[in-house]
């Protein structure tokens, strides 16, 4: 079976989040409030917004690392209530086994849950090949370059045929170069595969490369300030200049310059229109 029809061939399509009215405190404090969300099966989401506003938060609560205050998390209908193997994560520090190669890396999500060694590794493989590893199947991560270990790290996600695939700033550590390498990369891996990406980014311009679907996050305690279908209809400077001045303003307003409802009369960007 083909990658593609491995994800999308059997049963109706999976990957539809929906995020209800949800709240997340820490100590009494809110980090996320009001926050609804919902996205179709296969979107590239994309989370904006400025540093310390709850984007991580809300990718935790969704993986169910981190617990709703208030409000639910629903994957497929089902609620979430526990990190589980239809949401695979990719963190910006690689977290691979150092000890491991990368074949067993890769297959360890298939060996913990069961399948003996020679289909784990046969699966394993055929994701390395979908990242562009073949080559580099025996080597240890301490070999490779930063964007090939994040590549490694994508493929220890999708072999466990996630729903959706999670991604917390996964290029941060990246330089220029290989983060736009990486960045076409995983534009590429979610063609091939389908899957809805959840995807937290405070760089602008990667997310107008990357994403179907731009989310701006409000200052903390974050909710949706907007949401922009981006289809590449849009002007895409004048797209990357209202999404620089949305985010100015909630840094603004997360530092408490700007009160926190609205901003002053006036001095709000123009609708970005998509829905
Ligand atoms: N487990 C936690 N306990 C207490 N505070 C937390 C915890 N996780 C995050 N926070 C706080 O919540 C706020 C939002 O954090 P985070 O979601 O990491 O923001 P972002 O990813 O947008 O930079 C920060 O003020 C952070 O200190
Ligand atoms: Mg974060």
């Amino acid at each position: 079976m083909s990658l593609a029809a491995e994800f999308t061939g059997i049963g109706p399509p999976r990957g539809a989040i929906k995020i209800d009215s949800l709240i997340v405190s820490f100590d009494g404090r809110r980090v996320a409030e009001d926050f609804d969300l919902a996205t179709a099966p296969g979107e590239f989401v994309c989370l904006l917004g400025p540093s310390g506003c709850g984007k991580s938060t809300v990718l935790n609560a969704v993986a169910g690392f981190v617990r709703p205050t208030k409000g639910r998390i629903l994957l497929d209908g089902v609620e979430v209530v526990a990190p589980g193997a239809d949401r695979g994560m990719v963190f910006q520090q690689y977290s691979l086994f150092p000890w491991k190669t990368v074949l067993e890396n890769v297959a360890f999500g298939p060996r913990m849950t069961g399948a003996s060694r020679a289909p784990a590794y046969l699966k394993a493989r055929e994701y390395i090949d979908l990242i562009g590893l073949t080559k580099f199947a025996d080597a240890f991560p301490a070999t490779l370059s930063g964007g090939m270990q994040q590549r490694v790290g994508i493929a220890r996600a999708l072999v466990n045929r996630p729903s959706v695939l999670l991604m917390d700033e996964p290029f941060g550590s990246l330089d220029a170069q290989n983060r736009r390498i990486m960045q076409r990369e995983v534009r590429r891996i979610w063609e091939q595969t389908g899957r809805t990406i959840l995807f937290v980014t405070h760089a602008i311009e990667e997310a107008v490369a990357i994403g179907t679907t731009l989310i701006m996050l409000s200052a903390r305690p974050s909710r949706v300030r907007e949401r922009i279908r981006n289809d590449g209809q849009m002007d895409r400077t004048k797209l990357i200049d209202d999404l620089n001045t949305m985010i100015m303003e909630e840094v603004e307003r997360q530092q408490g310059r700007l009160d926190p409802a609205g901003g002053e009369a006036g001095d709000k960007p123009q609708p970005q229109g998509g829905s």
